[in-house]
């Protein structure tokens, strides 16, 4: 079967698209606009995109009414927190997705506690396992109705038994990361294999 999106509805190009690239990793963005409102939703057209600086992108679609309140409070703000999603937060992440006017704090929807950031103003999310507090680096126009924010990431907090120092690397079995697959559909992490690079001196 071939596809060409120049063909298809919109509907059909965006279930292709997100059944295509997966699993996909989901930015749990937390933001606070100018006069310090919180925000809190998730993102899973979401990436890492280089280490020097550590820098990651997550992509805002516009609604038929705008911008979302993310992609606003970025713009005005410059600053966000990028928190991990696992297991345990999975019902709450999906809360926290709902299209809330722009005044209602989603932390207190989802009752997840919010917790100080070290550098930026975005508060965290304290029962995430991973925080990422970033600086806004970029904000790119891309296709008819998306915004790619690009953000450095300027402060991490990593739950103490996620953390392995001895190798500096996470513990995928304490993260239990979750995935963003199509539809209502997601995927836990918890068959991990292992496979060495034909370069034996890699490192990652
Ligand atoms: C798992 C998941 C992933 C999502 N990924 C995206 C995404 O990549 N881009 C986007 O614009 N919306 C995405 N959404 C929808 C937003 O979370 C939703 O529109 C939210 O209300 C935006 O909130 P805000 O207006 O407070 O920024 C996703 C929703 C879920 C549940």
């Amino acid at each position: 079967m071939q596809l060409d999106p120049r063909t298809l509805d919109p509907t059909s190009v965006y279930k292709l698209l997100i059944s295509s690239v997966v699993p996909r990793p989901i930015a749990w963005v937390s933001s606070v606009d100018a006069d310090g409102v919180r925000n809190l939703a998730p993102f899973s057209y979401f990436m890492a995109i280089t280490d020097t600086p550590p820098t990651i992108a997550f992509s805002c679609s516009a609604r038929e009414t705008g911008k979302k309140d993310t992609l606003r409070n970025v713009e005005a703000v410059g600053e966000f927190v990028v928190n991990i999603v696992d297991d345990d937060c999975a019902e709450r992440m999906n809360l926290s997705s709902g299209d809330y006017p722009a005044d209602v704090d989603e932390f207190l929807v989802t009752r997840l506690t919010p917790v100080p950031s070290a550098v930026v103003t975005a508060p965290r999310v304290a029962e995430a396992p991973i925080n990422m507090e970033c600086r806004v680096v970029q904000i790119l126009p891309v296709g008819k109705k998306a915004h790619l924010v690009l953000g450095e990431i300027v402060q991490w907090h990593v739950r103490d038994d996620v953390y392995d120092p001895k190798t500096g690397r996470l513990d995928m079995h304490a993260l239990r990361p979750l995935g963003r697959l199509c539809g209502n559909l997601y995927s836990h992490i918890h068959q991990i294999f292992e496979m060495k690079r034909p370069n034996p001196d890699y490192r990652g």
